[in-house]
């Protein structure tokens, strides 16, 4: 039930909705002694800000984030962490026009045939608002993978401006590199790297494809090319290290990580809200035209790549710490 709460050892539930008065995040699991402090998690939220780009929603958040919780003397004290964004440039009324019409695209009329009706100011919990949780608690997920040499990075990719008629959307494509990944994440068979990122990158509203490395065009290559071989070099150290010679399985070999560079892209749909006329009908059953005023993003892939990022540094803290108790000889460095 609920579905609000994600991974298991580095827990996050998110809660609020768009129009409501606060949206926050409480993570439960973080390792005591991290330093943190709400001007750290700022950067991660200013990448997934509206920007003064023409593809992006004219809707202004500050999206400040207050530490509630979980931090003493700028330290995580291993206790939840309660982080709360307020919300404070909703403008409901854009919605109160289109309340009981479906918007083609978007999360309306499952949400009402699933609960019987549904919080219609700015699309509720189904709202790219939502997001903005998440991306406070990957800030933390991912300056604990920092200390282990991890970095996530994104960048999406979007089409030309210029080719967006006036009142229409576009989708694009966030595509996410992780260094620094050491081999061994993922857990058999159920619980494995690619399927756990997967799921993760699902969640986010308008993703509809994941692939990994080179993904749906490996349905198409031959064994010989597609197979990533294997080679022997010799690192600084003067030791013999094992390494792939090319890298389409993007770093993961039968659902664990490879110690390669992590490589996916996510896709993106167009924007479901758009202002141009569509057909659709009222939750009464009548057919009509729906005009859809509200401040929408033009493309969401700019401000979904820092939402993929979080996605992917939950995802992996939550493995790293799995992966720590695999094997009795680290069970014993720890207890013995
Ligand atoms: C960062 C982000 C921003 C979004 N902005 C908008 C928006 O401005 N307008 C809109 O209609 N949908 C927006 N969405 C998409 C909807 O949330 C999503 O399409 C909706 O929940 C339906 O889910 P589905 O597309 O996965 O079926 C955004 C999504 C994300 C991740």
């Amino acid at each position: 039930m609920s579905g609000s709460t994600f991974g298991k050892l580095f827990r996050v539930t998110t809660f609020g909705e768009s129009h409501g008065p606060a949206i926050g995040a409480v993570i439960d699991g973080c390792p005591a002694g991290l330093p943190l402090t709400e001007e750290m998690i700022m950067p991660y939220m200013e990448k997934r800000r509206p920007n003064a780009g023409s593809l992006s929603t004219a809707r202004k958040e500050a999206d400040r984030v207050k530490i509630l919780s979980g931090v003493f003397e700028g330290k995580t004290t291993g206790t939840s962490i309660g982080l709360l964004i307020e919300n404070t440039d909703a403008h409901s009324s854009d919605y109160s026009d289109i309340a009981d019409k479906y918007r083609p695209g978007h999360a309306d009329f499952s949400y009402d045939m699933k609960y019987g009706f549904r919080d219609w100011r700015g699309g509720g919990r189904a709202s790219g608002r939502e997001t903005a949780a998440r991306v406070a608690a990957g800030a933390v997920a991912d300056l604990l993978l920092r200390r282990f040499g991890i970095e996530v990075s994104t960048e999406a990719l979007v089409p030309n401006a210029l080719d967006i008629p006036e009142g229409d959307s576009v989708g694009g494509l966030v595509a996410c590199t992780v260094t620094g990944l050491p081999a061994g994440l993922g857990e058999p068979v159920f619980d494995k790297l690619d399927a756990r990122l997967g799921a993760a990158l699902f969640s986010i509203g308008a993703v509809k494809g994941v692939e990994f490395g080179n993904g749906f065009a490996l349905a198409s290559m031959l064994g010989s090319k597609a197979n990533d071989g294997f080679a022997l070099r010799v690192t600084e150290d003067g030791k013999k290290e094992i390494y792939k010679t090319t890298n389409n399985a993007g770093g993961v070999l039968g659902g664990i990580s490879d110690g390669d560079h992590l490589q996916l892209v996510a896709a993106i749909k167009p924007t479901p809200s758009i202002s141009l006329p569509q057909k659709t009908v009222t939750r009464n059953g009548e057919e009509t035209e729906i005009r859809i005023k509200g401040r929408h993003d033009v493309c969401i892939a700019p401000r979904a790549a820092a939402v993929v990022a979080a996605m992917v540094s939950l995802t992996l803290i939550d493995m790293l710490m799995e992966n720590a108790v695999c094997r009795l000889d680290r069970l014993e460095k720890v207890y013995k």
